[in-house]
């Protein structure tokens, strides 16, 4: 929902008291006599048992599993059997069906407003950082612990796989996406949605589409034209989409080319449904809902309800059907979607299982993403990794005496016992209750302390540039550590570290050179300082073990291997959009943002037609160890195929990225990320990668055929380690067709 923008109209009952197990037992596991309940043969096909069950059903039984309730106690009691948690639709006992219990989201299971009394969850570092780890193993683990803990506690869809391509580092949700490449996003996002289905656990796929800024997300028209849009955005659900398979759809808050996204035809039935033959099912973001005709356009179940204007898929929704307004045919298709996905995704065959969690072995996970996740922007003069016989160490800021920062929103997690810190950051309502800093209880300075057990280590909070240089100027090692606080429903003005920090940073630096400054921002920001500082970390929002995961980077246990998936511009004038559209504009007053200006050009490749230099590229990250490509040859046909060598020419093991990029099909220039291995290599071992190129990004979208016009031609390709480095090139000729939309 949208906690921070809108108000919440309606009485608010805070049932006292309530806790999950008051809540009710989340859904009942369906009696599995066959011959009664013929859906229940395992042996049939997830359709073949839908459209059984969905045959015996009655109007009404339809109407009921086509909307559910924002299951929190703020706008009414929650409904009987609801655990508490953003979404609930109720099952239908005399069939057998089990109720939908949905839980954000795509780093943890959240607890909004403390619904299920201090029901704390494993948090996964944020959704950036495990796309800056471009290791898809992960993603996948990750996926799989946050499908694991919903199921074990109840849940049986999660609200993750938030997809939408980083158009803007200032889009206050960019940490809960995976950067601004439809490859990397899509693919990533694929793997997080697969493991968690392999926990029995529906997942969806969010939010469709063109959700890339907060400002204004719920009246804004994103204008886009078809062969652009085709190119990115929805060129990162694609694929995602046939990767992961995701049982649904979350349909966003924002118009599409002025038709809003929830009842977008085009969208929905056209590009979803038709072209790429989705058959799950589609939910409403909560509070997207603005007509009952969107169940024509597509949409196949209202979320949320409470926060639209009217139960749109409750009573408006029968009587249109009953009236021949809305065929029949379409509530039966809409229910067959949602049951064919609880089918095969095993609702019905391996219902959830409320038990205790291993979180240890969950926050394992965690810190795995976040060893590979954090990026080693800057290195100068090999100041890291930190000697262990430091005599002296000074850590600043950031609380990390207490924790590390998280993003804030549907997606908040509140850690396992608690969080360390959590600060109140405004706003008016019971929506207030959202709009806080919270830090997951792992401090970094006690991760420092662990490393560094004979040094002194002095903490300093962030207050006084004065008094934090006065304390680092003798010290031999200074770790700063800088935060940017994100939340949905907000972009941030610019791309500047808050509240003085910058000059905090300049302060220390000029008194003490040896000084390491750890990011834990939501995105990109803006380092002015870079070249007075001797190293620089960028470590997201890295999670429930982050303290560790940052400790073990700065001292060598582990060597940094993470890559950005976001280009770090040197500032927002050299965006697409230099300001923020609507940012000015009077609540309420619609406005178009034109993301024509940059096409299908998001991110680096917007910087390569413009060839602007921006501060650290897309791909780009340091390691302690360093790598050499050699051999390369590239095969056409009906693709590219890429092989070459890469070679550990350092002195410690680690594990690098090679990237293969476009950088011309067919006579026109182009920078295409083709693909990418995430390689371990010992010392001086060399392995041998190959890299095939999906056609469609060899491709343009002809929006006329439809489909992917692959001309006939040369493509030449680039190897390196960002979209700014390329070292090795090579090129080959590939057969001209049309592929399919
Ligand atoms: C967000 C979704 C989220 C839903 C339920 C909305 O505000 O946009 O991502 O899943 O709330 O909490």
């Amino acid at each position: 929902m949208s906690y921070v923008s809108k108000s919440v109209a309606g009485a608010i009952f805070l049932a006292a008291g309530l806790t999950a197990c008051d809540a009710g037992s989340p859904s009942k596991p369906a009696a599995p006599a066959v011959k009664d309940r013929p859906w229940m043969d395992t042996a049939l096909s997830p359709e073949a048992r839908a459209e059984r069950l969905e045959s015996e059903m009655t109007l009404d039984e339809r109407i009921r599993m086509v909307h559910g309730v924002f299951a929190v106690p703020l706008l009414g009691p929650i409904l009987p059997g609801a655990l508490g948690s953003a979404g609930f639709v109720p099952g239908i006992e005399r069939l057998g069906i089990p109720a939908l219990q949905e839980t954000d989201a795509s780093v943890g299971v959240t607890n909004p407003f403390d619904v299920r009394k201090g029901d704390g969850a494993t948090a996964l570092p944020s959704s950036l950082m495990t796309a800056a780890t471009w290791n898809k193993d992960l993603a996948y683990q990750g996926g799989a612990m946050i499908g694991q803990e919903s199921w074990k506690k109840g849940f049986n869809v999660l609200l993750g796989g938030g997809v939408n391509l980083a158009r803007d580092p200032r889009n206050g949700r960019t940490f809960e996406y995976l950067g601004e490449d439809p490859l990397l996003a899509g693919v990533m996002a694929g793997e997080a949605i697969r493991g968690t289905q392999d926990q029995h656990v529906i997942s969806t796929i969010k939010h469709f589409a063109l959700n890339a800024q907060e400002t204004g997300r719920m009246i804004l028209s994103a204008k886009i034209g078809e062969a652009a849009f085709r190119e990115s955005d929805l060129l990162a659900f694609q694929i995602a989409i046939e990767n992961g398979k995701p049982g649904s759809v979350m349909c966003a808050y924002n118009r599409v080319n002025t038709v809003y996204a929830c009842g977008h035809d085009g969208l929905l039935n056209r590009t979803l449904k038709g072209d790429w033959g989705y058959p799950g099912w589609v939910m409403s973001d909560w509070g997207a809902l603005h007509d009952v005709n969107y169940a024509t356009a597509g949409l196949d179940q209202q979320s949320g309800e409470q926060l639209d204007s009217a139960v749109f898929f409750g009573e408006p929704l029968k009587k249109a059907v009953e009236s021949g307004e809305i065929p029949a045919a379409r509530l039966s298709d809409m229910v067959r979607r949602i049951l064919r996905s609880m089918f095969a995704h095993g609702l019905f065959d391996n219902p959830p299982k409320q038990q205790e969690i291993d979180y240890d072995a969950n926050a394992a996970v965690a810190q795995r993403v976040a060893e590979e996740g954090i990026v080693l922007l800057s290195n100068r003069g090999g100041m890291l990794p930190l000697a262990r016989d430091a005599k002296r160490i000074v850590v600043i800021g950031g609380h990390a005496d207490a924790g590390v920062l998280s993003g804030a929103g549907s997606s908040q997690v509140i850690p396992v016992g608690g969080a360390p810190v959590s600060i109140a950051m405004g706003g008016e309502g019971p929506g207030a209750a959202f709009v806080k800093m919270v830090f997951h209880a792992s401090s970094p300075l006690k991760a420092i302390k662990a490393k560094a057990p004979n040094a002194e280590v002095r903490f300093i909070d962030d207050a006084y540039p004065s008094a934090a240089a006065a304390l680092a100027r003798d010290a031999d090692v200074v770790v700063i550590f800088a935060t940017q606080w994100m939340i949905e429903g907000r972009d941030v003005p610019d791309m500047t570290l808050p509240n003085g920090q910058d000059a905090l940073i300049e302060a220390v630096a000029a008194v003490n050179p040896h000084t390491v400054v750890v990011l834990e921002t939501g995105g990109p920001v803006q380092l002015p300082w870079l070249n007075k500082v001797g190293a620089v970390l960028a470590a997201w929002y890295p999670g429930a073990r982050g303290g560790e995961a940052i400790a073990n980077v700065l001292f060598g246990d582990v060597n940094p291997s993470g890559r950005l998936p976001m280009t770090f511009p040197a500032s927002p004038a050299q965006l697409p959009r230099p300001e923020i559209d609507g940012y000015t504009l009077p609540p309420g007053e619609k406005f178009e943002v034109d993301y024509d200006v940059e096409g299908s050009d998001v991110g680096y490749r917007w910087f390569a037609r413009k060839n602007v230099k921006p501060l650290f590229p897309f791909g780009f990250g340091l390691s302690y160890s360093a790598f050499a490509y050699a051999n390369v040859t590239v095969t056409g046909g009906e693709t590219l195929t890429v092989s070459f060598d890469v070679r550990n020419t350092g002195a410690r093991a680690g594990a690098d990225v090679p990237q293969v990029y476009l950088t011309d099909a067919a006579g026109i220039k182009r920078t295409r990320l083709l693909g990418w291995s995430k390689v371990t290599l010992e010392p001086g071992a060399v392995q041998r990668v190959t890299v095939m190129a999906d056609p469609r990004l060899l491709a343009d979208f002809d929006a006329g055929a439809p489909g992917w016009r692959l001309r006939e031609g040369t493509y030449a390709v680039a190897l390196g380690a960002s979209a700014g480095d390329f070292t090795l090139r090579g090129e080959a000729a590939v057969s001209g067709r049309l592929l399919k939309p």
